[in-house]
């Protein structure tokens, strides 16, 4: 009987780093451990009516006899001679079971519907806050994993597996002494299938548990294809990739439905083996008991036979069911673990301690940057860069692809920290600004505009989100996006589609350059993207910076050599190096000089 029980322990201690990890679960409870108390005390009175509801039984069936009962001591309140006594009782205890079944539902239901709701909003606001490294060291699908499954395990074992499991320990436990009570000898006959159920359940147990993990794993696989796939739908059509994606997809649910197939029939096994044992056991228990009512001097009263025979069959029911919710256990521990890994990941705030929030006014200054990613510490991205952007300035960065211009844009907005160097804005130091202060005053265009599944008004309100509609007005038509706007038929309420598939890339960055408008701030980032607009929208757009830039330093990321000639200071960088700095005029007349060439590239090509 103990048998699960055994390697419980012993699974527990092989995964204990997990088990202190799903520990930090009890700092979600604690607020509501008034509730989650109630609940465990409800728990304790249904299953404790659930182990004297056989007993009862029992003496009720076997009331007809007038043998002495030896359990009559223990329930002494009840005349058990008396037929309808015992079944009065049975009444008041199924009535008593409803009501504090239907309690105890409610309350652990209650309980773990406000942890669970900690629990995500804890996760989200922890996971959004996250530094850009952690996002590299983790794909897309397995956050939402994580949010995802690893909270709906959590959920189903805080409000039932766990306190199930407990019901079914106890009435096993409990059972078991009752047993003793009433047979000694009985119990030890009842027994004696123990050690044959032990073996088979740390053995199936623990190969079943692999299997079931491999299968995960496997599962995981697959979720990531269909995102990637979702994510990525132009690219699957305009390749036409489907075929390969389909493939790719069929072999790895094939796997799963393999691996499944597999540790299903290992759990039928293991279901079979312990069924057999168990109606096997109870077969052989009655024989035995029965041949104790026998006789003159029987051993047992016919009512002890019957508690005992009704209470065997709620072990065994409760012996089953085990190994299950143990495994949910175990799985909800795992869940746990891998969520609270990620919960515990440190934020952006833990990170970067600035607390000074000064005036940022433009000014920046980098001094001697070397930066790598931390994911790819052997590529230096930044070699040594030094420059100085003054207060309205406008800061062209040109350079070949992968020479780290968008990194610099990163820095500036404290994605990273540089490994060697310093950024100053003004007089202050970056890693003494308060990062969220520092990206209030900047603006940045992105060099892929991804805008949100909802309305343009949405989108645009990103920049303030408690802007008025006027407001709203206001910076689209200064982007230049108002005509294209007004001239849809449901206007700033027009929904753009997943990721604003339903625009075009000039209309997406206008959008984009909108919600910087709104933002007004000190400092604008922009990435221009590298795909040529055609040269109507290139003016809409060129127009539309123009008025962003009004006022304000703009540090441009320029491929466009309109954009680049007006520039009051350009930096021209090449694998991480800067190589020319000066005005348009000044690196022209470098001789063989990069920007030059860059120029007359561009030339050629327009
Ligand atoms: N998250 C990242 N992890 C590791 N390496 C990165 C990461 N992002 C960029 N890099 C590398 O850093 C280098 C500079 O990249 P960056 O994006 O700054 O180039 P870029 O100048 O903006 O190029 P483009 O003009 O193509 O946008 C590249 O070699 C790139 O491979
Ligand atoms: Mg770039």
């Amino acid at each position: 009987m103990l048998a699960p029980k055994k390697g419980t322990r012993e699974k527990i201690k092989l995964s204990k780093d997990q088990v202190n990890k799903s520990k930090k679960l009890l700092s979600y409870i604690k607020p509501y451990t008034l509730e989650f108390a109630f609940g465990w005390f409800l728990l304790l009175i249904t299953t404790s009516i659930g182990l004297i509801f056989p007993l009862i039984l029992g003496q009720l069936l076997g009331s007809g006899n007038a043998q002495a009962s030896n359990m009559q001591d223990a329930i002494h309140l009840i005349n058990t001679d008396n037929i309808s006594t015992a079944a009065v009782a049975l009444f008041i205890l199924f009535g008593i079971q409803a009501v504090f079944s239907f309690l105890k539902i409610i309350v652990f239901n209650d309980f773990t519907e406000r942890v669970m709701r900690d629990v995500r909003q804890d996760s989200f606001n922890r996971l959004i806050n996250k530094p850009f490294s952690f996002f590299h060291n983790h794909t897309t699908g397995e956050l939402t994993s994580r949010m995802t499954s690893d909270i709906s395990q959590l959920n189903e074992t805080l409000r039932f597996t766990l306190g199930e499991f407990f019901r079914s320990t106890v009435i096993v436990i409990g059972g078991v002494c009752f047993l003793a009570v009433i047979s000694w000898k009985l119990s030890l006959i009842m027994l004696s299938t123990v050690p044959i159920m032990a073996i088979a359940a740390v053995v199936f147990g623990k190969y079943i548990k692999k299997l079931a993990k491999d299968a995960q794993t496997e599962t995981a696989k697959s979720n990531s294809v269909v995102e990637e796939a979702l994510m990525g739908i132009t690219n699957v059509k305009a390749f036409t990739n489907e075929q390969f994606l389909s493939e790719k997809y069929r072999v790895l649910i094939e796997n799963i439905r393999l691996l499944n197939l597999k540790s299903g029939r290992w759990r039928g096994l293991f279901v079979s083996f312990i069924v057999l044992s168990i109606f096997g056991s109870i077969v052989f228990v009655i024989w035995q008991g029965l041949l104790m009512t026998q006789g003159e001097r029987p051993e047992i009263s016919s009512g002890d036979f019957y508690s005992f025979i009704l209470l065997t069959i709620m072990i065994a029911g409760s012996i089953g069911s085990l190994p299950e919710m143990y495994s949910n256990i175990q799985k909800s521990i795992g869940s746990t673990a891998h969520l609270m890994e990620i919960i515990d990941e440190p934020v952006e705030k833990e990170i970067y301690h600035g607390k000074l929030q000064p005036v940022i006014n433009g000014a920046i200054q980098f001094k001697n940057v070397h930066f790598h990613y931390e994911n790819r510490p052997e590529v230096t991205v930044l070699n040594n860069i030094s420059f100085e952007v003054r207060q309205n300035q406008s800061f062209a960065l040109v350079g070949s692809s992968g020479a780290g211009k968008s990194t610099i844009a990163a820095l500036i907005q404290h994605f990273y920290s540089v490994n060697k160097g310093s950024i100053l804005f003004g007089e202050n130091n970056i890693n003494n600004i308060d990062v969220n202060h520092l990206r209030r005053h900047i603006a940045y265009v992105p060099q892929e505009v991804l805008l949100f599944a909802g309305t343009i008004a949405e989108n645009i309100r990103f920049g303030k989100t408690n802007a008025s509609e006027a407001e709203l007005i206001e910076a689209a038509k200064k982007a230049n996006a108002w005509d294209f706007i007004s001239s849809f038929p449901e206007g700033l309420n027009t929904t753009v589609g997943d990721r604003g598939i339903q625009l075009s890339g000039g209309q997406k960055q206008r959008i984009a350059i909108a919600r910087a408008i709104l933002k007004n701030p000190a400092i604008l980032i922009l990435d221009e993207a590298t795909s040529a607009l055609d040269s109507e929208s290139e003016k809409l757009v060129q127009n539309a910076l123009n008025n962003l830039m009004e006022g304000r330093t703009s540090i441009v990321i320029a491929h466009r050599l309109s954009t680049v000639k007006n520039a009051d200071q350009i930096i021209v960088l090449d694998k991480g190096e800067i190589k020319e700095q000066g005005t348009h005029e000044d690196l022209m007349n470098i001789e063989n000089g990069t920007y030059q060439k860059l120029i007359q590239l561009q030339e050629l090509r327009s």
